[in-house]
């Protein structure tokens, strides 16, 4: 079984800096050498290039950096296409959220794929109600097609019964409206209290489908705040350590990932680069590490 890492180093999409340093955060707590260990063969093809916008043009305070984030997201798409058609499994690392809509552009292209979304946050925000301009919170709008994103991403390939939240505990009102009239399965932290996180997420994966397998975008701020501090909108109540584990263990035995996100990894704000430790070990969950 073969990966290829793809950085995506931007954080046009955020309204913290430094996020952008994701990629180099992630790679130095030993992601090559730790998927190396599981028996993976490993290729690491760098970073997608972003362009370097300084400033916002044209200007629109309802979607910020909106064009650079479409470039990078263009870019990432192609990257990940091209690692499948070379029967490699795409390992995006962000960068904000938002390059998520390139992963799932370029995975969903000619392909069966169903998409499990852990965030603390929906992400589907659209720029008539996003409450902050930032285009990390409308990555899954935009994948979908959603609002004004239907003239960029129409043909994405992915419908909302395609797509799971899980975990959610941070939503606002545009997003709650979009679950409803689209139909997005949503899991929130009660559901996760109540049910525990193995069922919630084998239900989830039953009910993406994918006969091409499974994309999983995975935003570190999932995590409470106290094991993954380095996150750049972190909200109380998030997942354990060992409920992320659990849950991406059994996205490895139960469903077949095709392609996987790790974002919002901001080293500035982090804690000696724990939340990029944590992203790896999960990495690592995802792509099959076994106890025994
Ligand atoms: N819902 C908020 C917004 O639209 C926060 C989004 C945070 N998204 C993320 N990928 N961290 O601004
Ligand atoms: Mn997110
Ligand atoms: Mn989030
Ligand atoms: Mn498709």
């Amino acid at each position: 079984h073969s990966v290829r890492i793809v950085g995506a180093p931007t954080d046009y999409g955020a309204n913290r800096r430094g996020v952008n340093m994701g990629p180099a955060a992630i790679r130095y707590a030993d992601l090559a050498a730790t998927l190396a260990d599981l028996g993976l063969d490993v290729t690491d093809s760098g970073d997608r290039s972003v362009p370097r916008a300084w400033t916002d043009d044209p200007a629109r305070a309802d979607a910020k950096y909106l064009g650079a984030v479409e470039t990078v997201c263009t870019r990432l798409a192609d990257a990940v296409s091209e690692s499948l058609t070379a029967g490699q499994t795409p390992l995006v690392l962000g960068g904000d959220h938002s390059v998520a809509t390139g992963s799932v552009v370029g995975t969903a292209r000619d392909a069966d794929v169903g998409v499990l979304w852990f965030d603390a946050h929906g992400d589907l925000n659209t720029p008539a109600t996003t409450p902050s301009g930032n285009v990390h919170g409308m990555a899954l709008a935009a994948a979908l097609g959603l609002g004004e994103f239907e003239s960029t991403w129409a043909d994405a390939g992915i419908e909302p019964e395609n797509v799971a939240l899980v975990g959610v505990r941070d939503l606002d009102s545009g997003e709650r409206e979009a679950i409803r009239d689209h139909g997005v399965t949503t899991y929130s932290m009660h559901d996760i209290d109540r049910r525990g996180v193995t069922s919630v997420v084998d239900e989830a994966i039953e009910t993406v489908g994918g006969a091409d397998g499974v994309h999983v975008s995975f935003d570190l701020d999932w995590l409470d705040p106290s094991e993954a501090p380095g996150v750049g909108t972190p909200v109380r109540g998030g997942a354990t350590y060992r409920e992320a584990h659990a849950a991406l263990e059994r996205v490895a035995d139960a469903a077949t990932v095709r392609s996987l996100d790790l974002v919002e990894v901001n080293p500035i704000l982090d804690e000696r680069n724990r939340t990029a430790e944590m992203a790896v070990g999960l990495a690592a969950s995802a792509l099959g590490k076994r106890i025994l």
